[in-house]
């Protein structure tokens, strides 16, 4: 079992060995390329640079797979969530055949780390399926189409799809995969630590400078090493491409079916937002993976409501014996429909970040291996300029918003909320939290399972907008750029790396 950032257990932690990584810190020990985040894009970059002989240690906060990627539903897909007539435009017909061409070497990558490594995640090619509903739906589809194949994406019309739904017209792109993502992390893992690299948990990045080399700052010790790679979904601290990503979260089943009737590709429909489905075997066991009714992170009061709706829909469709498990994860969508994979804004130096992969975290997570591979190895690559962050063009005053954001004073919340006050205010079930106001104050209280009420200054220490409680993942989220806390208000995601501020109501 693997741990995640929510309460909710996700397929692929049941189904996963947590990895134990083998190695000690050695913090008199420089660094060539030092990678803060062990997901999908940590591992897979930190494998790809030790492999060409430099010596890189991965430092995780958590634990190996505690974010999106253990929260994520695995679709390798050349069929991105962007359509390819939305990244023409925005990046011209030549722009969108480059995607299409980065996103076919990401899907051959995978498939060749598996060969190479026997790495066992049931993994298989299946052919994806995208299918209208309405005119307007068939409409869409059709430009999609013309701009897919324009891309250099093979597409055709289908008269069939996978899934019991009703459909208008139908593409079909073959070769897509689907695989078991956190079984194939941690054979990542193992062969990079076998190839001489290092993985750390439980160490978060502080800090950092802009010299050479730099010297990172951690809760463990300071460390020294020519590059830092942010794979942390997105980076700390306050930066451009946060005002660039806008957090979302996804809600996912996993279905047994009582008729077998398992679908054999993958499948999506065109509703915004839109739902997906797909079959994963593990271990022998079919299961029906069905997604959708996302949100912005923070915008559902009862997120109890996209699970019923994301189930009554299942249920329209699918002769469902069990739901195993349900879940809801984070992704960060790009203001112009392509991740954020280069050097930092504003960072001149060696600081590098992967970011803004919208719903196609799986796939863009080896676009983003090989593209930070060439910028630490020198070598030459079209994608650099296509994916550069720094194509975000520096908005007026931006300095000063920083400023102005960070120097909000500090709320004395303990001399507006008398502890009876609080106790009365937390009227909520065991396990509940809630965001209280009490005379043009706010407070976030959680009470735990002994029925103990816990007080937390709400404002998050990234740029002091107010979280909220998700209650089925038990977590305080925040709206403006997604940072995330467990209920007693300790960071599970940046952009923030302090915990919420802890309100001791023992003080008089
Ligand atoms: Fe930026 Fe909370 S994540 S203010």
């Amino acid at each position: 079992m693997i741990a995640r950032d929510g309460a909710n257990e996700s397929l692929w932690q049941n189904t996963s060995q947590a990895y134990i990584p083998t190695t000690q810190i050695d913090i008199s020990k420089n660094y060539d390329v030092v990678i803060a985040g062990g997901g999908i894009t940590g591992i897979s970059t930190a494998l790809q640079l030790q492999q060409a002989g430099l010596r890189c240690i991965v430092l995780e906060a958590h634990s190996l797979c505690f974010g999106t990627t253990g929260g994520t539903t695995a679709h390798l897909n050349t069929l991105l969530d962007t359509p390819y007539n939305t990244i023409a435009g925005n990046f011209g017909k030549e722009g969108a055949s480059l995607v299409a061409q980065a996103v076919r070497e990401s899907l051959n990558t995978v498939k060749a780390n598996i060969e190479r490594y026997q790495i066992d995640c049931n993994y298989e090619e299946a052919t994806a399926y995208l299918f209208s509903q309405d005119e307007d739906q068939t409409k869409e589809l059709e430009s999609i189409r013309e701009a897919t194949v324009e891309a250099g994406v093979a597409t055709a019309y289908t008269s069939t799809i996978p899934v019991p739904i009703p459909f208008e017209k139908a593409l079909e792109i073959k070769n897509q995969a689907k695989f078991h993502p956190t079984r194939y992390v941690m054979a990542l893992a193992k062969a990079f630590e076998e190839a001489g690299g290092t993985i750390i948990e439980n160490c978060r990045v502080t800090a950092t400078d802009n010299a050479d080399p730099l010297v990172i700052k951690t809760n463990q010790g300071d460390i020294q090493t020519s590059w830092l790679i942010y794979a942390t979904h997105i980076p700390p601290g306050v930066n451009l491409v946060h005002l660039r990503c806008a957090p979302y979260r996804s809600y996912a089943m996993a279905v047994r079916l009582a008729d077998e009737n398992y679908p054999a590709g993958l499948a999506y429909d065109m509703y915004d937002p839109y739902h997906y489905y797909r079959t994963q075997l593990i271990d022998g066991t079919p299961y029906l993976i069905a997604g959708g009714e996302d949100h912005k992170t923070a915008h559902e009061e009862n997120t109890n409501t996209p699970f019923a709706k994301l189930e009554s829909h299942i249920r329209k469709f699918f002769n469902v014996k069990e739901i195993t498990n349900r879940w809801s994860s984070q992704y960060f969508e790009p203001a112009d429909g392509l991740p954020y994979i280069g050097h930092m804004p504003g960072k001149p130096g060696k600081i590098l970040v992967a970011t803004g992969y919208g719903g196609n975290g799986i796939t863009y997570s080896h676009v983003a291996a090989r593209l930070l591979s060439s910028i630490v190895l020198n070598i030459e690559s079209p994608y650099i300029k296509l994916f550069d962050p720094n194509r975000i063009k520096p908005i007026a005053g931006f300095t000063n918003f920083v400023k102005e954001n960070v120097d909000v004073a500090k709320q004395l919340i303990t001399g507006f909320f008398s502890k009876e006050k609080i106790h009365e205010l937390a009227d909520i079930a065991p396990g509940e939290g809630k965001i209280v106001k009490h005379d043009g104050h706010t407070l976030a209280l959680y009470k735990d399972e002994a029925g103990q009420v816990h007080a937390i200054n709400p404002r998050c220490p990234h740029l002091k907008c107010t979280v909220s409680w998700n209650l089925t993942e038990k977590t305080w989220d925040c709206p403006c750029h997604g940072a995330r806390y467990n209920a007693n208000g300790e960071v599970l995601t940046g952009p923030a790396d302090m915990d919420l501020e802890k309100i001791n109501l023992q003080k008089p």
